[in-house]
């Protein structure tokens, strides 16, 4: 049976750890502060917003949430993050993403201090990844890598196949799995929508991270036996036998690949909790950067 890799319970754990380091912080008169910008009213980001503004009162730590109507302008947006770089008290800066079509979205991940960029998306902190400098690693790609530690899975020499290429997932995954250092030095793939066959690639993973937003994409026969997975997927699926008529899927036919694979995180419960605690553990790091 595979071991059920448990996000929730791990992100716990570390909102523990961080909570405790933000009372060290505190007895040197050190508050850090979050600052967070949403443009529009998208529901899944008011959530996402909301939980992130929870997660830093829940261990101590300030949050400055900012929420402005759609019609703001480019350039309103761009004065608020130029504020909060010149703001001393501003640990950490997040633009929540997608922003309106007439904003420049990389204009404005451009112009956050990549000091404050807790997101890893500058492309500064970009470049710093890829050339093995200390950076911000992007949220979702650090929750990954800190549950495969805590699970001890061994990456030295192992393959593994990312499939998706974002520049939130995909692409920073990869570029931080393949460095020689210590719990990576993998044999990396990225796979995407030009593979003519993704499962020739795929059955060949030790460790596979599916993150393309593709309902059930991976089945049973694209994996070999004793595979690690890694869902990032998260997809809502019309079901009628729930009461809301959906549930959420990840981009790995569970049912089917779970009995095959020796690790699998769930959806919901795996990734997605780890999230939010690794922001807020870039947001500490922003005090150490410093
Ligand atoms: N939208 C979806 N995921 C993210 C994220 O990790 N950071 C930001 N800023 N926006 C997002």
């Amino acid at each position: 049976m595979a071991i059920i890799i448990d996000g929730k319970k791990v992100a716990a754990e570390i909102k523990n750890e961080l909570a405790a380091e933000v009372q060290v912080l505190k007895t040197r008169g050190i508050v850090p502060k979050l600052a967070l910008l949403l443009v529009g009213s998208d529901p899944a980001s008011e959530v996402y917003v909301r939980n992130k503004h929870k997660f830093c009162i829940d261990i101590g730590i300030e949050s400055l949430q900012v929420q402005k109507d759609a019609s703001i302008t480019e350039d309103e947006v761009l004065a608020i993050v130029n504020e909060w770089n010149n703001d001393p008290t501003v640990s950490g800066i997040l633009v929540q993403l997608p922003l309106p079509k007439h904003i420049n979205e990389t204009k404005v991940l451009l112009s956050i201090n990549p000091m404050k960029d807790v997101d890893g998306f500058h492309p500064e902190n970009v470049g710093r990844l890829v050339a093995g400098l200390p950076t911000y690693v992007p949220c979702t790609p650090l929750g990954i890598w800190e549950l495969l530690k805590r699970y001890e899975i061994d990456l030295s020499g192992k393959h593994v196949v990312v499939v998706g290429r974002s520049n939130i997932v995909g692409k920073p995954i990869a570029n931080l799995l393949v460095q020689k250092q210590p719990n990576a030095n993998a044999i990396v793939t990225i796979c995407h929508t030009a593979a003519p066959d993704l499962s020739h690639y795929t059955k060949d993973a030790d460790v596979l991270i599916a993150a393309v937003g593709v309902p059930e994409l991976i089945k049973a026969k694209d994996v070999k036996d004793g595979v690690v997975v890694i869902d990032v997927g998260v997809n809502r699926i019309n079901d009628s036998s729930k009461e809301s008529g959906t549930r959420l899927v990840g981009d790995v036919a569970y049912e089917e690949v779970a009995p095959k694979a020796s690790a699998i995180t769930p959806v919901p419960g795996g990734v997605g909790p780890m999230t939010i605690a690794m922001l807020i553990k870039n947001t500490l790091q922003s005090i150490n950067r410093k």
